[in-house]
C-alpha cells in the first residue's frame, strides 16, 4: 500500500513509518521541513504540489499538530487548535478533490478527550467527553475543546469515498529518544518516579507494537469507521504506573510528588500539569468488541519490555 502520514515526523510518526515500512509498505511522510527520502513538503494549512501524493494513495493517517507538550498558555494553545483544524481540514480537502481517493483516513485524536475521572473507565459507547468537570481547572477544558474541533473538521470533510475513522489515542509508548517513555523513564532512574499529587489520577497508555498492529487492523477492517479508542484494556493509577516502571528500571524508590511540586516541575520542563493530573480512565471498547487481541494489555510486562527494547539502543553497538 502507499500510505501518506502528514506530520509523520515526531515520535508517534516515526514508530509507525518504522514498522510500515518493515512491512513493505510505501510511507510517504508530509512535513513542514522535508529532510531526505520519503518526505514531501506542505505548510500544513493550504492545498499545494503535496496533494498530489494523497491522490492515489490508500490510506492517509495525519498527526499533524503542535506538540501537547508545553506551558498551556494562551498563545500555546491556540497553536495547539490551529495547527489541529487546519491540517485536518486541509488534509480533507486534499483527499475531497483527489481523482482516486484513498480508501482510509485516519485522523489522529486524542483519549484526552474523554472527562477526568477516577470512579469508571470510558469507553466510545458509554464515556462521558470533558470539559464540565467540576473540580479541575477552568483551562483543562482548552484540550478537549481542540480534541473536540479536531474531530469536527475529520466529520464535516465531504470525503465519501472514503471511509473516516479517529484515533483516540492513549500515550503511544515507544522506546524511542524523546518520547513519552523516555521521559518518564529518566524521571523514574533519576529516583522523581513517584506519585504525583497522591497518584490516584489514571494513566492510559498503549505498547508501540500494540498501537502499530491496532492502525493495521483498522486498515483492514473496511466495516469499522468513527471514533476508536487506542488505549490498552488495564489504564492504572499513576502511582502504579510509576512503581512499575521503576521496578523495570530496578529503581528501589520514587520521591512522591506533590501538587506544588508538580506545578514547579512542569514549569521548569516547560510542561504543563494537565499532562500529569487529569485523570484518563480510557478503554479499547471497540477494539475489543470486533476482536482485537493485544499482544501488551498490562503495564509491568510492557514497561519491561519497553525498558529492555531502550536498554538495547542506548548500549553501544
Ligand atoms: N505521542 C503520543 O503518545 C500521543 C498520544 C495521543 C495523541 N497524540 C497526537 O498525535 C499526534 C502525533 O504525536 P507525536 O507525539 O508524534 O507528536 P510530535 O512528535 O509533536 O509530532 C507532530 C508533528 O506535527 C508537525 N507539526 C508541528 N506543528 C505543526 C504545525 N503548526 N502545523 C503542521 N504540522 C505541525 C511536526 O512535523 P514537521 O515539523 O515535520 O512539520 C511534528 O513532527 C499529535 O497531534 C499528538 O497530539 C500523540
Amino acid at each position: 500500500m502507499k500510505i501518506v502520514i502528514p506530520g509523520g515526523t515526531g515520535q508517534v510518526g516515526t514508530v509507525l513509518r518504522r514498522a510500515l515500512t518493515a512491512a513493505g509498505h510505501e510511507v510517504v511522510v508530509l512535513s513542514r521541513r522535508p529532510s531526505g527520502p520519503g518526505e514531501t513538503g506542505w505548510d500544513g494549512r493550504t492545498l499545494g504540489a503535496w496533494a498530489g501524493q494523497v491522490d492515489g494513495s490508500d490510506v492517509v493517517i495525519n498527526l499533524a499538530g503542535r506538540s501537547v507538550s508545553c506551558r498551556y498558555t494562551p498563545a500555546n494553545l491556540q497553536a495547539m487548535m490551529d495547527s489541529r483544524v487546519e491540517s485536518a481540514r486541509v488534509v480533507g480537502e486534499a483527499i475531497a478533490a483527489a481523482g482516486r481517493p484513498p480508501a482510509l483516513w485516519l485522523q489522529m485524536s486524542t483519549a484526552t478527550i474523554y472527562a477526568h475521572r477516577f470512579d469508571a473507565p470510558h469507553d466510545e459507547d458509554t464515556g462521558v467527553l470533558g470539559g464540565r468537570e467540576p473540580d479541575v481547572p477552568g483551562y483543562w477544558s482548552r484540550s478537549v475543546d481542540i480534541a473536540t474541533a479536531w474531530e469536527r473538521e475529520l466529520e464535516r470533510a465531504a470525503t465519501p469515498h472514503t471511509r473516516k475513522v479517529a484515533l483516540r489515542s492513549a500515550m503511544v509508548m515507544s522506546p524511542d529518544r524523546g518520547g513519552v517513555f523516555d521521559v518518564l523513564s529518566r524521571l523514574a532512574r533519576l529516583g522523581l518516579g513517584g506519585p504525583v499529587a497522591g497518584g490516584a489520577q489514571y494513566v492510559s497508555w498503549i505498547h508501540d507494537h500494540d498501537f502499530v498492529r491496532a492502525v493495521e487492523f483498522l486498515i483492514a477492517r473496511e466495516d469499522l469507521a468513527g471514533p476508536v479508542n487506542l488505549a490498552a484494556p488495564a489504564p492504572l493509577p499513576q502511582r502504579a504506573f510509576m512503581r512499575a516502571l521503576r521496578s523495570a528500571w530496578g529503581v528501589p524508590v520514587g520521591l512522591p510528588a506533590t501538587r506544588w511540586m508538580a506545578e514547579l516541575g512542569a514549569f521548569a520542563l516547560r510542561s504543563d500539569t494537565e499532562l500529569l493530573l487529569k485523570s484518563r480512565r480510557v478503554v479499547p471498547g471497540r477494539l475489543l468488541a470486533e476482536g482485537f487481541a493485544f499482544d501488551h494489555p498490562h503495564w509491568p510486562l510492557a514497561a519491561a519490555d519497553l525498558a529492555h527494547r531502550a536498554r538495547g539502543r542506548r548500549e553501544p553497538k
